[in-house]
């Protein structure tokens, strides 16, 4: 198997209350208790805001990262109704925070509009977790490689740090659909991503690109003979501990 470190990232959406701390609980031990056999993962559970500061004061033997799953594009403070800004999120406990999401991108987040918001979240010090990937129309237009590369090229910035963004390739329509994409065309596709970002950055490292999409405790195990995925985000099976912790230990088995 390999000793590349993986990322495994849990997408809560809007699901969650303080109680679901079990949750967190259940895992933040297995990432301890594992630490030794399983030294190269990183596990980053994204849950909804409201729920950051306290699971995060919680957390006493803290061996997972915590992140949220969007924020404002104004940085710092403003007349923004409703809104939280990357300012705000970093100081209640984000480490990580998902942008570009495709949910948020159906309402309304636009290409111009995560330009900004990546670039005040990096200005926080939060790591992105940066969501990419095309509709099923998209894709039978045969328009992927084109919405990717758009989606790319319109947001991340040459003076960012690679190190600090990571890319979650996550196909529309593998979301909650229990279809994910096949072997051959995935490996295409992160392929694809690695060398867009690192034509960008110039460096010999490209972000690390994770993927998305229905990933599961039983079907986790077609995803390991690609090595070139740096790890999965995760959004229906992470609200279970039993679930997620699954999808990790059949990862290694
Ligand atoms: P899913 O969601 O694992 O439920 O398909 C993934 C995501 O939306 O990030």
């Amino acid at each position: 198997m390999t000793n590349k470190l993986k990322y495994f990232i849990g997408n809560w959406k809007m699901f969650g209350d303080f109680s679901d701390y079990k949750i967190i609980y259940k895992i933040n031990q297995f990432s301890d208790r594992s630490k030794n056999i399983l030294k190269e993962k990183k596990i980053v559970l994204c849950v909804p805001s409201t729920l950051i500061h306290y699971f995060k004061n919680k957390l006493t033997k803290k061996s997972i990262f915590l992140g949220v799953q969007n924020c404002h594009h104004h940085q710092k403070y403003g007349p923004f109704t409703g809104a939280l800004s990357a300012t705000m999120l970093k100081k209640a406990g984000a480490e990580f925070i998902i942008l570009g999401h495709s949910e948020n991108r159906f309402n309304g987040d636009t290409n111009n509009l995560l330009n900004k918001k990546i670039s005040s979240s990096l200005n926080e010090k939060l790591k992105i977790i940066y969501c990419i990937g095309e509709t099923l129309k998209e894709k039978r237009n045969k328009k992927t490689f084109h919405v990717l590369k758009q989606q790319i090229n319109k947001c991340l910035k040459k003076s960012y740090n690679p190190n600090n963004i990571l890319i979650a390739y996550e196909p529309v329509w593998s979301i909650g659909t229990n279809k994910i994409p096949k072997k051959i065309e995935l490996e295409k596709a992160i392929k694809f991503i690695k060398n867009q970002t690192t034509k960008i950055f110039k460096r010999k490292k490209s972000p690390k690109v994770l993927y998305g999409g229905s990933v599961n405790d039983r079907n986790i195990r077609q995803f390991k003979s690609i090595s070139l995925i740096d790890g999965f985000l995760i959004g229906g099976a992470s609200h279970s501990p039993k679930k997620f912790i699954d999808i990790i230990k059949n990862y290694y088995k």
